[in-house]
């Protein structure tokens, strides 16, 4: 039986407040004991180390989500400053021209509806061939199979090939992609643990990909086709600039890279570790698309996301003034007593309503099709390939250290 929840919280003192509780730092492996104390004692808590009030029952997130006006979405990670001068004009590209999940209504809405062609389920239906098909070809082409890490030969892999297929992004620049968007989710979200140094290199590496998207844009505005980025730039689309087009279809690559190879790898690793339940998939007795979105829920990489406070309000408790920060905890809702049976348990296919691993709401995720299709082709080609896999002995388990992204840096497998 896998849990994740524990029975004594280790972090519990009496009178809980939370006030050093940092998911994303020293509490990243004992995180959900930690949530499991709050939920009961001070369901909305504010984190010092984190400058927010960090929210973790279900119905409170659900309420936040639906209710833009008050907990909106702009500026939610401060515009980092500061940076070496390559590193911060990159940045300042990014905050410039605004990507649909900083956005507030009415300028989110363009843009969530042009995404929504291209992600929405009906079209994702239509890319399920090759979306399988170039899973199944990164699934064989795994290096040295009888020993291997899944994060560096695999899950870091097939999502951006899947992502550039659907956006129209040529295959051959995979490895560029690849690299861009990690360098990208790196310096947004791990820039405070860099050297200036190292902020330089990637902050002119990130200027190649700024000119790279930028350059597809204008391709695609000479010659059109029948892709997202012909379709956001055409008549019928959002009426953004050339720039936010070309940003957004870069975080668009980002947004669906580390999030999806991160919930395949948390996927595996709840897998092997329930005594028999690798071999029920191989067998066929376990729903890959119920295995995937119970994994989802279990250990989702994306524990939460912020929004920030428009004016004085209430949450449970809480006394949230104009300004301040929320970070909304999907993770903690996924777990949340008062709706999930056993909640550190994982059991594919429990009856209960849709969990929060993709957002709640106006934010939802919009990729959240394609990632349900590739999480499930993902466990069934590796099922496929390998029917005895299991956790290598002696690989120690560290977690990767980026704000907001919880998933391992690397999981050692054998093919048995
Ligand atoms: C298992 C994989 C994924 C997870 C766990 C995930 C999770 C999430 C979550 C929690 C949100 C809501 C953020 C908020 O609160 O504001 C979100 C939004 C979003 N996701 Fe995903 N996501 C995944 C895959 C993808 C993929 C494959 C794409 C597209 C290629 C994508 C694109 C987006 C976009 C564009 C938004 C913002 C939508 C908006 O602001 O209207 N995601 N995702």
């Amino acid at each position: 039986m896998t849990t994740t929840d524990s029975a004594t919280c280790p972090v519990h003192t009496p009178g809980f407040a939370g006030a050093g509780f940092n998911p994303f730092g020293p509490h990243g492996p004992d995180a959900y004991a930690h949530l499991a104390t709050a939920r009961r004692e001070q369901p909305v808590f504010f984190s010092e180390a984190l400058a927010s009030w960090c929210v973790t029952r279900d119905a409170d997130i659900r309420a936040v989500c639906t209710d833009p006006a008050t907990f909106s979405s702009r500026d939610v990670f401060p515009r980092p400053t500061g940076l070496p001068p390559k590193a911060q004009a990159v940045m300042d590209y990014h905050y410039d021209n605004g990507t649909v999940t900083q956005l507030d209504p009415p300028a989110h809405g363009p843009i969530r509806r042009a995404l929504h062609t291209s992600f929405g389920p009906r079209a994702i239906s239509g890319y399920d061939p090759a979306v399988r098909a170039t899973i199944a070809a990164k699934v064989d082409a795994i290096p040295h199979p009888q020993r291997f890490d899944l994060v560096a030969e695999f899950s870091a892999i097939f999502p951006v090939a899947v992502v550039m297929d659907v956006i129209g992004v040529p295959a051959e620049d995979l490895a560029d992609i690849r690299r861009w968007a990690d360098e990208l989710v790196a310096v947004g979200l791990g820039h405070r643990a860099m050297t200036e140094e190292q902020l330089e290199t990637l902050g002119a590496d990130l200027a190649t990909a700024v000119a790279y998207f930028r350059g597809l844009v204008d391709r695609r505005t000479a010659e059109p086709g029948s892709d997202l980025v012909s379709f956001m730039i055409g008549d019928g689309g959002p009426a953004l600039t050339p720039d936010e087009v070309a940003n957004n279809i870069f975080n668009l690559v980002a947004a669906g890279y580390e999030t999806t190879g991160s919930a395949l790898t948390n996927t595996v690793l709840a897998l092997l570790r329930e005594p028999g339940a690798w071999d029920a998939l191989v067998a066929g007795e376990l729903d890959p698309a119920a295995v995937a979105l119970e994994g989802l829920r279990l250990d989702t990489p994306i524990l939460g996301n912020f929004r920030t406070a428009t004016r004085d309000t209430v949450l449970g408790d809480a006394r949230i003034a104009a300004g301040d920060r929320l970070l909304l905890l999907y993770g903690s809702a996924n777990h949340d007593e008062s709706v999930v049976d056993e909640p550190g348990v994982f059991r594919p296919g429990r009856p209960g309503k849709a969990h929060l691993a993709f957002g709640y709401g106006l934010h939802n995720c919009v990729g959240a099709p394609l990632a349900r299709l590739e999480l499930e082709v993902a466990l069934e080609q590796l099922a496929r390939r390998f029917p005895r896999l299991a956790l290598a002995p002696d690989a120690p388990l560290t977690y990767k250290p980026l704000m907001q992204v919880r998933t391992p840096a690397a999981l050692w497998l054998t093919a048995g």
